[in-house]
């Protein structure tokens, strides 16, 4: 009995598989799973052959930063969320020193180790930088500025409030009001 059903099956197998392969070789009779045969070819990585994210996809963890087109609107808005605590300020300077310090310089007086061969940065001492809030300076860190690329991708957002208490931190050691110079006799 079992003999017999594998028989049938060999046969009915070669029948089968004659029938689809014994035509003209050009064009066979029976194209098996026409779809496979005639797929649609595509170049790898690009259109058509990738799938495009769905309108609106965001990368996972990423934060939606609404002033892109508008730093005086973030100078005024975004207030820093983080209190200045010796550990902010050990992860600001950490992340102050992995970098900003290339080129804005250890004090961020803009005399860095890459300058000259980038272009020196203004300084984050100048009267202008020390007038900002720490909104505007987010602003610079999140889009960038000119040459000056942005780090959002780099340094997640409540790190780039502490280097923002590290920069006021150095701007303090080089412009001491007039208490921090008591405290210091
Ligand atoms: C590759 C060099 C480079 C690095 C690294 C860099 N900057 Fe800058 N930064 C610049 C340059 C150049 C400018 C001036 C851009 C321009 O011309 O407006 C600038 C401008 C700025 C300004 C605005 C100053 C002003 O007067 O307009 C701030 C604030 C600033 N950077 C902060 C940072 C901080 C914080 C970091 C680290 C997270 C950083 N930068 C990293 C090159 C750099």
């Amino acid at each position: 009995m079992r003999t017999s059903l594998l028989k049938i099956w060999v046969v009915g197998t070669f029948f089968m598989v004659a029938a689809g392969g014994c035509g003209p070789h050009e064009q066979p009779d029976t194209i098996y799973m026409p779809d496979m045969v005639y797929s649609p070819a595509f170049k790898a990585q690009k259109e058509g052959a990738m799938r495009m994210p769905v309108k609106g996809t965001v990368p996972r963890n990423y934060v939606p930063y609404a002033y892109a087109k508008d730093p005086e609107r973030a100078g005024r808005e975004l207030k820093n969320p983080l209190r200045k605590t010796g550990d902010t300020l050990v992860r600001g300077q950490a992340l102050y020193n992995t970098y900003c310090i290339v080129c804005h310089g250890v004090a961020g007086e803009g005399d860095g180790t890459v300058v000259p061969k980038f272009p020196r940065p203004p300084s984050l001492q100048s009267d202008k930088v020390r007038g900002w809030s720490d909104g505007r300076i987010y602003h610079v860190i999140s889009v960038g500025q000119n040459l000056m690329p942005s780090y959002a991708s780099q340094i997640a957002t409540a790190d780039r409030w502490a280097v923002i208490h590290y920069i006021r931190a150095l701007q303090r050691s080089k412009h001491p009001t007039p208490s921090d110079l008591k405290a210091g006799e």
